[in-house]
């Protein structure tokens, strides 16, 4: 691979694309064909393109001011912004379940849970 591409790795799901040194993590995203919310397109008006990053955030430039001023002490766990953090190596990002999609798998778990107990009787 060229020395400024890199293979950037979205979980959950395990989508994975290879990105110029400087490519966002949310032009990443989009070019994995993974969706991150946004409603600011990358004016760090939104925060919800909030993502995690594994590992000590290699692969990712470090957070500049601005984004480190709204995010906090959530930086130094591997919490970035999509929009404002630029790869710079290969990295493993992992999304946010979506709140929605999120009550839905939960529900969809209670039920099967509740079938699988009366079968059970
Ligand atoms: S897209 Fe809104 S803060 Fe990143």
């Amino acid at each position: 691979m060229p020395a400024d591409k890199h293979e950037v790795s979205f979980h959950p799901g395990g989508k994975t694309v290879s990105v110029r040194t400087g490519t966002t993590l949310l032009a990443a995203a989009r070019a994995a064909g993974v969706s991150i919310p946004v409603r600011c397109e990358g004016k760090m008006g939104c925060l919800m393109c909030k993502v995690s990053l594994d590992g000590e955030a290699a692969g990712v430039l470090p957070a500049r001011e601005e984004e480190r001023r709204k995010l906090g002490s959530s930086v130094e766990e591997g919490i970035r912004l999509a929009c404002q953090a630029k790869v710079c190596g290969d990295a493993v990002v992992t999304v946010p379940e979506d709140r929605l999609k999120r009550a839905i798998r939960l529900q969809l778990e209670r039920q099967k849970q509740e079938e699988d107990d009366f079968w059970l009787r």
